[in-house]
């Protein structure tokens, strides 16, 4: 049993990875499942509140009573999130978004050349959607800014300094690099008053954890 700790709430999420073309038939991704993200989609609308997950491609089912949005790239992932910012009381953005995209990417497919000659890929830094609300919400008070952060080393130091420079209230830490795809995870909490460890569980369980502590800071959140 879950309580409606989020009722009336609004809720947008980001989940999956991002894919970044190289031409209309390949391009660049990471192994990002998506499965925490929906499973913090299914325990925010188990907990009462209307959910938007922003989905980039994965292989799951959307959990039942959320709203999905399917992008691919960490561009439209950046649109999808701006349309749907405005109403919003609580933004988690737990998608693998590519820092990188192509910036030559080809319309046609590329054909391999017979001298051995490779594509010459350049790289453009894509948006930080979290960073772009975060500072958005730094004008309008809300949403609420919930951070990832996937560190292989020094969680501890790396996720209070990421909390400061992405300028959110708070940042979920996972805890070693063997997270994408699998069930189970260990999360940290960094919030001002320092940082709590959510000991290992499955990431339905540790979703339902989060939420509950997401839903005890709105209450204390200016504007709610
Ligand atoms: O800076 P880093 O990629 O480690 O930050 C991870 C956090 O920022 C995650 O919450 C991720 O969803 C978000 N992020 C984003 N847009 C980006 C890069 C990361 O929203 N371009």
């Amino acid at each position: 049993f879950q309580p409606k700790v989020l009722a009336g709430k609004r809720i947008l999420i980001t989940a999956g990875p991002t894919f970044e073309a190289i031409d209309p038939v390949r391009g660049i991704t990471n192994l990002s499942s998506g499965k925490m993200g929906y499973a913090v989609a299914r325990a925010a609308r188990e907990a009462g509140a209307e959910v938007v997950l922003i989905s980039g491609p994965t292989a799951l089912a959307t959990p039942h009573g959320v709203q999905r949005i399917n992008v691919q790239s960490a561009q439209q992932m950046h649109d999808a999130v701006m349309a749907a910012v405005d109403a919003q009381h609580v933004f988690i953005a737990v998608a693998a978004v590519a820092d990188w995209r192509v910036a030559n990417a080809s319309d046609q497919k590329m054909k391999k050349k017979d001298d051995g000659s490779v594509p010459d890929l350049k790289f453009e830094q894509n948006p930080d959607i979290l960073a772009t609300v975060a500072a958005r919400t730094s004008l309008a008070g809300y949403p609420y800014c919930v951070g990832f952060a996937a560190e292989s080393e020094n969680l501890l130091a790396f996720g209070a300094a990421k909390r400061e420079k992405k300028g959110i209230p708070l940042l979920v830490g996972n805890i070693g690099h063997h997270t994408f795809g699998q069930d189970d995870n260990t999360i940290i909490l960094f919030d001002e008053n320092g940082h709590t460890i959510l000991p290992r569980a499955d990431k339905l369980t540790l979703a339902r954890q989060l939420i509950s502590e997401v839903s005890k800071r709105l209450d204390k959140y200016s504007l709610f």
